[in-house]
C-alpha cells in the first residue's frame, strides 16, 4: 500500500441556509477550490458523499450529475452513502484508491442540499438513518435517540444539563473563529439550558443545525505530493466500523461502539494512542455525542465526559482541543458533507492555517465522523509531512 497526502481542499465561502444555490452550484465551487488549490490539471476518479439528495431535492444519481457540472466526464464517479458518515467513508475510498495504486489523483467532495425542504421533511429525511421498522417508524426522531443516550449518561455517570451545555458553548465560541461557520455567535451555558426544548435533556443549542453546504479534498500518493503543494498533510490512519444501527440492539445506550472500534484500528495503523493526538474534530450532532465520543476516542475514561468538557480539557487551549472548527453545533452539518469538512479543519491546523483558532504547534490530529445515532464511524488520523 501507497502512503496517501491531501494537497488540496476547498469549501464554499459560509454554510448556512444558501437559498441562492442548488445541490449542484455548491457541490461544484468546492470541488473546483480544491482542484484549484491542489493546481492539478486533472483528476482521475472522483467520490461524492451525499446523504439523501433524492429525499431533501428529489435528485438521485448525483456522481455522474456532478462529474458532469465539474467538467471532469467520463472520469469514474460514485456516490457514497453512510448517513453522516458518508463524507468519512468516502474519504475512506479515496484513500483505497490512491493507497493501492488503482489512481494517483482523487477528489473526495461531500455535499448536501437540506433548507429547500421544510424542517418536519427534513427530520423524516434524517430519520430514514435510524433504524427505520424499529425507531422512525414508531415515531422516534433523531434528537428522540440522543435524548435517550443523554438520560441514560445522566443515569449511569451523574452528567448535568451544564456539561452537556458546555460543548455547544465551546463549539460556539470556536465558530465565532471560523468564517465558514453558520452559526457565529457566542452563547453560554444559561443561553443552552434556556433554549427551547426539543427532546428532554437537549435543548435547541443542543443539536446540530440543518445545513446546506459541500466540501472536497485532493489525494495523491504521499511521495509525489510536494511536487503540488509545499505543506501536504499525511493520511496515516483511515479506518471505519459499524455497529447496531438500533439503540435497543446495543450492548449499552452511552457506548458509540463503532467509534471505539475504529479508533482502535486507526490508532493501531498510525502507531500512535490518543495522548500522541493534538486536537480532533468530533461528530457533535448532539452534545451528549461529544460527551461520549471524547471517552470512546480515548481522551478520557467513560462516564468522565461531562466532567472533562465542563474543565476546559476540550478548549481551544486545553489538553485534548475538540471541534476547534465549531463542530457540526456551530460550523453546521449539511451530513454528507461533514466528515470531508473535518479533514480540511485538521488540515489547515496542521499547516498552521486555522487563524484565531489555531492549536499551537498541532502536528497530528483526529477525525470522527458518526452515521446515525453509531451505526457507522469513520476515524482518520492525519499527520505532517
Ligand atoms: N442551533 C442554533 N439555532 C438553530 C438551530 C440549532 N441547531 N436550529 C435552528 N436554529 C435557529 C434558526 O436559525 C432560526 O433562527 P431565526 O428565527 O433567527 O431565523 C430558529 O432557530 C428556528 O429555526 P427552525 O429551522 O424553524 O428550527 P426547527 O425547530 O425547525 O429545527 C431542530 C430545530 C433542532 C429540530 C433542527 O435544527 C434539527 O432537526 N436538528 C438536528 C439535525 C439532525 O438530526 N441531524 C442529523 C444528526 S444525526
Amino acid at each position: 500500500m501507497r502512503e496517501v497526502a491531501i494537497i488540496g481542499v476547498g469549501m464554499n465561502d459560509r454554510w448556512g441556509e444558501l437559498w441562492e444555490k442548488s445541490l449542484r452550484d455548491l457541490y461544484v465551487e468546492a470541488a473546483l477550490r480544491a482542484i484549484d488549490d491542489a493546481g492539478v490539471d486533472h483528476i482521475d476518479s472522483m467520490y461524492v458523499a451525499c446523504m439523501s439528495s433524492g429525499l431533501f431535492t428529489g435528485q438521485e444519481h448525483v456522481s455522474s450529475l456532478l462529474a458532469d457540472y465539474l467538467g471532469v466526464a467520463p472520469i469514474p464517479a460514485v456516490r457514497v452513502e453512510s448517513a453522516c458518515a458518508s463524507g468519512g467513508n468516502a474519504l475512506r475510498l479515496g484513500w483505497l484508491e490512491v493507497a493501492s495504486g488503482a489512481s494517483d489523483l482523487v477528489l473526495v467532495g461531500g455535499v448536501e442540499k437540506m433548507t429547500d425542504v421544510d424542517g418536519s421533511q427534513a427530520t423524516l429525511a434524517l430519520a430514514a438513518a435510524s433504524d427505520f421498522e424499529w425507531e422512525a417508524f414508531n415515531g422516534v426522531t433523531f434528537p428522540g435517540l440522543y435524548a435517550m443516550m443523554a438520560r441514560r449518561h445522566m443515569h449511569e455517570f451523574g452528567t448535568t444539563p451544564e456539561q452537556l451545555a458546555a460543548a455547544s458553548v465551546k463549539n460556539h465560541h470556536n465558530g465565532t473563529m471560523n468564517p465558514v461557520a453558520q452559526f457565529q455567535m457566542e452563547i453560554t451555558v444559561e443561553t443552552v439550558l434556556n433554549s427551547v426544548l426539543v427532546a428532554d435533556p437537549l435543548h435547541i443549542l443542543d443539536c446540530s443545525p440543518v445545513t446546506d453546504g459541500a466540501a472536497a479534498v485532493i489525494l495523491c500518493p504521499a511521495d509525489q505530493a510536494k511536487k503540488f503543494n509545499s505543506q501536504p498533510v499525511k493520511i496515516a490512519a483511515s479506518a471505519v466500523a459499524t455497529d447496531a444501527m438500533a439503540l435497543h440492539s446495543r450492548e449499552s445506550l452511552v457506548t458509540i461502539g463503532s467509534a471505539k472500534a475504529a479508533a482502535e484500528k486507526a490508532y493501531k495503523q498510525a502507531g500512535v494512542g490518543p495522548g500522541e493526538i493534538d486536537l480532533a474534530e468530533v461528530h457533535d450532532c448532539f452534545t451528549i455525542s461529544e460527551i461520549c465520543l471524547v471517552e470512546d476516542l480515548g481522551f478520557t475514561e467513560k462516564g468522565k465526559g461531562g466532567e472533562f468538557t465542563e474543565s476546559g480539557a476540550t478548549a481551544l487551549d486545553g489538553r485534548i482541543p475538540v471541534n476547534t472548527s465549531g463542530g457540526l453545533k456551530s460550523k453546521g452539518h449539511p451530513v454528507g458533507a461533514t466528515g470531508v469538512a473535518q479533514a480540511i479543519e485538521v488540515y489547515k491546523q496542521l499547516r498552521g492555517e486555522a487563524g484565531k483558532r489555531q492549536v499551537k504547534g498541532a502536528k497530528r490530529g483526529l477525525c470522527h465522523n458518526m452515521g446515525g445515532s453509531g451505526g457507522t464511524s469513520a476515524v482518520h488520523i492525519l499527520e505532517v509531512m
